[in-house]
C-alpha cells in the first residue's frame, strides 16, 4: 500500500525539524521533470506548517548523451543550473534547499553550499522514505563512524569471495550520510547512512571480487556470478567474468573517458533500516536504489570521480560478507558491523 499524503507530510515536518528548519526561514523546493511532485507538495506544506516561508522554483530537465535509462545517478558532474544564474542566486538566498531533482556531484551544488544555504536530496518513493525515517541515533553512529575513519591512515578491505583491496587514506574529505542537514552549508540525502571517503591518489592495489548478490548502480540487478576486477595503481586495471562482467566493463567504455575505470569513495553501510532486498521489489526507474547503498555492513565500492579527477561514470557497488579495516581494527567483519571499533560521537 503506498504511503498517504498527510503521513508524507508528517514525515517531512519530522526530517525538517530533525534538520532545525526554524520559523522565518526560507525554504527553496527544486523540482524539475524527474520529481515526484508528491514529495514536493509534501515538503511546501510541511515547511508552510512549520512556519518557514517556501516555494517551488521548477527548472527544465537535462539530458546527457552519457544517459542509457533514466536513473539520475548514472552521469555525473553536470547539471541544469550550471548556466542558470537565476537560479543559483534562489538556491544561495534560501536557508534549506530541498533537491527533487539530484544535483549530486555537480558545481552549481558546491557553490550553493558555500554560502551556507543547507541542501537534502530526497528521491526515493515515499515507502523508503518511510521505512528509513533519519533519526539523531542515524546520526551518533554516522558520526562515530566518520570520526573513526578521520583518524586512519590504511584501509584493508577482504572477502571470503577472494577480495583483498589496499590503500591509503587522508588526501580526501569523508562523505558522512545521516538523512538530514542539520548545520549550515551541510548537504544530505534521506534516506541514507553511511562513510564514504575516496583513497588517496595511486594508492588503491588488489583485487575486488564482485559475489553473487552484490549490487553495481546504476544497472540495479543483483549479481548472479562473480566478477573479478584487479585494481592497480587506484584504476581498474582488468575486468574479468561472466556476461555480467562484459555488460560492465562495456558500459564503462562507452563513456570513453580514462578516469571512468579509476577507483572512487570506499566506505560501509550504517543504516539498519535499509534493506538489502528492497531493490528487488521496485521497477528501476521508480529507485535509485538508495536501501542497497546504506543497508548495515555492506562494502560501499565505487568507481570513477573524485574532487580532482573527472569523469561521468560513476557507479556505487555495495557488497555484501566483506571486512573493512582501517590500521587493522574491523568498522565490518563479514558484512557485520563492529560498533564498538567505532568512536562514540559525544
Ligand atoms: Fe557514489
Amino acid at each position: 500500500m503506498p504511503v498517504g499524503a498527510s503521513q508524507l507530510a508528517g514525515m517531512w515536518r519530522e526530517v525538517l525539524a530533525l534538520s532545525k528548519l526554524a520559523a522565518g526561514e526560507h525554504v527553496l523546493v527544486l523540482t524539475s521533470s524527474n520529481s515526484n511532485p508528491l514529495l514536493a507538495d509534501a515538503a511546501l506544506r510541511a515547511a508552510a506548517e512549520l512556519g518557514a516561508r517556501a516555494l517551488r522554483l521548477d527548472i527544465p530537465p537535462l539530458w546527457d548523451p552519457g544517459e542509457s535509462g533514466t536513473d539520475p545517478t548514472a552521469v555525473t558532474g553536470r547539471s541544469q543550473l550550471d548556466d542558470n544564474p537565476m537560479a543559483l542566486a534562489a538556491m544561495k538566498e534560501a536557508d534549506l534547499v530541498i533537491d527533487l531533482v539530484f544535483l549530486l556531484f555537480t558545481p552549481a551544488q558546491r557553490e550553493v553550499l558555500k554560502t551556507g544555504t543547507r541542501m537534502l536530496l530526497a528521491y526515493e518513493p515515499p515507502e523508503i522514505l518511510a521505512r528509513c525515517m533519519p533519526s539523531l541515533e542515524d546520526r551518533r553512529r554516522v558520526l562515530a563512524a566518520r570520526d573513526t575513519y578521520l583518524a586512519g591512515k590504511e584501509i584493508r578491505i577482504t572477502s571470503d569471495a577472494g577480495t583483498d583491496l589496499r590503500a591509503t587514506v587522508g588526501e580526501y574529505p569523508i562523505t558522512a550520510e545521516y538523512g538530514f542537514v542539520d548545520e549550515p552549508g551541510r548537504w544530505d540525502h534521506w534516506p541514507s547512512g553511511f562513510v564514504a571517503r575516496v583513497p588517496d591518489d595511486h594508492t588503491a592495489s588488489g583485487t575486488v571480487v564482485l559475489a553473487p548478490g552484490d549490487i553495481i548502480l546504476p544497472f540495479k540487478n543483483y549479481l548472479q556470478a562473480p566478477i573479478r576486477l584487479s585494481i592497480e595503481d587506484g584504476m581498474i586495471v582488468k575486468i574479468q567474468g561472466g556476461l555480467e562482467a562484459e555488460f560492465l566493463e562495456q558500459y564503462m567504455r562507452e563513456f570513453n573517458e580514462p578516469n571512468a575505470f579509476a577507483v572512487s569513495h570506499l566506505g560501509w553501510g550504517l543504516q539498519p533500516k535499509a534493506r538489502w532486498t528492497s531493490l528487488g521489489l521496485y521497477d528501476k526507474h521508480a529507485t535509485v536504489g538508495m536501501e542497497a547503498r546504506a543497508f548495515y555492513g555492506n562494502f560501499l565500492f565505487s568507481t570513477g570521480p573524485s574532487l580532482r579527477r573527472k569523469t561521468r561514470c560513476h557507479l556505487d557497488i555495495p557488497m555484501r560478507n566483506c571486512s573493512f579495516s582501517i590500521d587493522g581494527a574491523p568498522m565490518t567483519k563479514g558484512g557485520q558491523v563492529i560498533p564498538e571499533n567505532q568512536k562514540v560521537f559525544p
